[in-house]
């Protein structure tokens, strides 16, 4: 049985839990060369101070022509790709792993950024550009209808799907996602919805399947060792549209091509499609998805609550949980949900929750974040990896915040790794302790004897016994 605070081995590489953040656009490359700057970085550095095992970017485009607004980001040259290594650089320093999601719009390419309140297709003479897909249909009455897509522009899609990949990983992602779902060019050939072509890209299911599994084979060759996941949609939510069914054997393929997980999402490619939405409700397409196919999924939608979120992986088979909206709602979910899903002993108080982002002996900083009874949102104290640290909490700043590391260390019964006891006291006492366990980061315990009794605290806080 899974536990949300479980770590995962993939390929070699461990990610500290199984609670993700979705990928999400953000319109936000405002120089529209596809570049991430320090919103990018702030935002998804944000997700990792909170304690996100993975990290997905938002769609990110393998061509320009791929994207879906002008001011999406991309990946198809090196500068965008030394741009998101600064990026990959700061989110692995706070302990999460980084993934890429590569996606290419098709037909729901060159549309208006939702910020600018326009919708349909950006005009080819402003920033648009003329766009490509399986058959001459466009997505909606305001979108453009797209050029039917020949043998050499399928051709070039894989190329730069594999191109983008090999820029992913040199630039520092530890997993890379293809965007098969919401209705861009790799789902739109999946139904006949969208897909009306005579050749051996449309007709059977398999035919229509073809370009995404040309493309997931190009890319699995092209970085052997990186995590490979695919974003599907298990369902059109639409008269002739896709089935889970259809996905099921996807999924299938794609296990074979060593994909190692498929992230189900719905939806997407119809633009007015009725969807029963309501909390986890596509936990059933993920779970369908896994039993057709045997291939690990993760599931996304409406994931809101720690309870919830545990309760998907562990009733239900799930490999992980991607938390869109939530995630936006609280960049520290996992805090809460470290506080929810812990014994009860640590709820409460003044400092009430650590984050060491990274295993102690192996990160150069870690991070103390702490919540202080009417504050807003958690502040942080960072802690040198060796030796006295101390900073001061910018929530309480007459609290004075210290730790040494590692400190009282031991074992953990359950999961055997080493636990590293932090010391926050205020000013003129210790105070305060508790510990944290160096590499699940989040299942906090204090186990009895080994905290140290609270002593006379100063405003603001309160006598605590643990
Ligand atoms: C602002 C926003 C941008 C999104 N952009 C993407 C995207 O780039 N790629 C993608 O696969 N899904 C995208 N999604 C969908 C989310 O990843 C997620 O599947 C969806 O929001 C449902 O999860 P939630 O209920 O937890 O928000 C986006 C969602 C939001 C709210």
């Amino acid at each position: 049985m899974v536990r949300i605070f479980d770590p995962i081995t993939l390929r070699g590489g461990t990610i500290k839990n199984r609670a993700r953040v979705s990928p999400m656009c953000q319109y936000m490359s405002t120089g529209k060369d596809g570049i991430p700057d320090d919103w990018h970085l702030t935002r998804l550095c944000g997700f990792a101070n909170g304690g996100f095992g993975l990290i997905l970017t938002e769609s990110t485009a393998i061509s320009p022509e791929g994207r879906i607004t002008p001011q999406d980001t991309g990946i198809w040259n090196n500068r965008q790709a030394d741009a998101w290594a600064r990026i990959t650089a700061d989110v692995q320093e706070r302990g999460s792993a980084i993934g890429i999601q590569l996606g290419h719009a098709g037909r729901k390419g060159s549309s208006w950024s939702p910020l600018t309140g326009n919708h349909g297709s950006v005009p080819v003479h402003t920033d648009g550009w003329p766009t490509l897909g399986p058959s001459p249909v466009p997505f909606s009455d305001t979108y453009a209808t797209p050029a039917q897509m020949t043998t050499a522009d399928l051709d070039k899609v894989v190329e730069d799907f594999r191109r983008a990949a090999e820029r992913s990983v040199a630039a520092g992602f530890d997993v890379v996602e293809i965007h098969a779902a919401h209705g861009y060019l790799l789902h739109q050939f999946l139904p006949p919805l969208s897909n009306r072509r005579g050749d051996e890209y449309g007709g059977t299911l398999e035919n229509r399947a073809a370009l995404l599994l040309r493309t997931v084979g190009a890319v699995r060759a092209a970085v052997p060792h990186t995590p490979l996941f695919v974003r599907v949609s298990a369902t059109d939510w639409a008269e002739g549209g896709l089935t889970s069914e259809d996905v099921g054997r996807v999924a299938a393929k794609l296990g074979c091509l060593g994909v190692d997980l498929v992230d189900v999402s719905t939806g997407g490619n119809t633009p007015s499609p009725t969807i029963p939405t309501g909390p986890g409700y596509q936990v059933p397409a993920a779970v369908a998805g896994h039993e057709a196919s045997g291939i690990p999924v993760s599931a996304v939608g409406m994931i809101t609550e720690p309870e919830q979120a545990e309760a998907v992986l562990t009733d239900h088979g799930i490999t992980a949980v991607m938390l869109g909206r939530a995630a936006l709602d609280n960049p520290h979910w996992p805090l809460l949900a470290a506080r929810r899903l812990a014994d009860g002993r640590l709820t409460g108080d003044f400092v009430q929750r650590t984050v060491l982002s990274r295993r102690l002996t192996g990160a150069a900083t870690s991070h103390c974040a702490c919540l202080s009874r009417g504050a807003s949102a958690p502040r942080q104290a960072t802690f040198t990896r060796q030796g006295a640290a101390s900073g001061v909490c910018s929530a309480l700043p007459r609290t004075r915040v210290a730790g040494a590391f590692p400190q009282c260390a031991g074992r953990s019964p359950r999961t055997g790794c080493t636990w590293a006891s932090v010391q926050c006291g205020v000013r003129g006492g210790p105070g305060w302790s508790w510990v944290v366990p160096c590499s699940e980061s989040l299942g906090m315990r204090v186990p009895p004897g080994r905290a140290q009794p609270g002593t006379r605290g100063s405003a603001g806080t309160r006598r605590r016994r643990h």
